[in-house]
């Protein structure tokens, strides 16, 4: 628990750093993070930028797989998490084109694209950092609440209360948010050696207690989590409101 968003951002930024600088990646064995979208992350990115600046962090031989996308739009949709990737981090840092990776959302098998993204990260030997955010009602990635939890990348219809939460990024126009999108499962998550979860803000509250305080189900999929044994919320003081 740390004191606020930015702090619990330094402290995820550091992590990832600390491990990245461990590892010692190399071409032939290089780390493999997985990354999400979405706000919470913003700041981690920041930091990430800053210090690969610094010189303090080399991301030339990391290996990335992002955690979704939406369906429908152009990648080139301001609002694509392609996009958002692209602005918030693999424009600023060494991460090469060949090794990223974000499901193609407008793949003309969409089916076909999710088995070949799991065979994907297969063949760079698994995930070994994945982080994530959660929505306000406990999703990780797009694993909406019912999502199986032993569920693997597939096309996911959006929640209600997700493409409301979203609105805000489209214009507050609901008719505008895209209403399905490709995602990992949340067994994808669970089998990366490593799983680091950013959460914060009163918002979050109620779907951290779910998470974490109640059994696991497939209700609140961030819940999954329990069965992993390498996971870590780092959260802020107002997402703790409710334990
Ligand atoms: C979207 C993404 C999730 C993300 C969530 C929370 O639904 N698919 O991966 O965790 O938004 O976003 P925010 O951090 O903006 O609250």
């Amino acid at each position: 628990v740390r004191d606020d968003s930015h702090s619990a951002s330094a402290y995820v930024a550091k992590y990832i750093i600390d491990r990245i600088t461990a590892f010692a990646p190399t071409p032939a064995h290089p780390f493999v993070l997985g990354l999400p979208t979405g706000s919470s992350p913003i700041k981690v990115y920041q930091i990430l930028v800053e210090k690969y600046k610094a010189g303090e962090v080399a991301f030339e031989n990391v290996v990335t797989f992002n955690m979704d996308e939406y369906i429908g739009i152009p990648r080139e949709h301001p609002e694509s998490y392609h996009t958002f990737m692209y602005t918030h981090f693999f424009s600023h840092v060494n991460v090469h084109p060949r090794n990223i990776h974000i499901l193609n959302g407008n793949a003309p098998d969409l089916e076909a694209e999710c088995v070949a993204y799991e065979a994907a990260i297969k063949a760079r030997g698994g995930i070994d950092l994945f982080l994530g955010g959660i929505g306000p009602d406990g999703h990780v990635a797009f694993n909406e609440p019912g999502s199986s939890l032993a569920s693997r990348t597939r096309v996911k219809t959006l929640a209600y209360d997700t493409i409301i939460a979203n609105s805000r990024f489209f214009g507050n126009d609901i008719e505008k948010v895209p209403k399905m999108a490709l995602t990992v499962g949340v067994q994808t998550v669970l089998e990366a050696r490593e799983v680091v979860i950013i959460i914060a803000g009163a918002h979050k509250a109620l779907a951290l207690q779910k998470c974490i305080e109640e059994g696991v189900n497939h209700m609140w999929t961030l819940s999954a989590l329990q069965m992993h044994p390498h996971p870590m919320i780092v959260v802020d003081e107002d997402a703790t409101l409710e334990l």
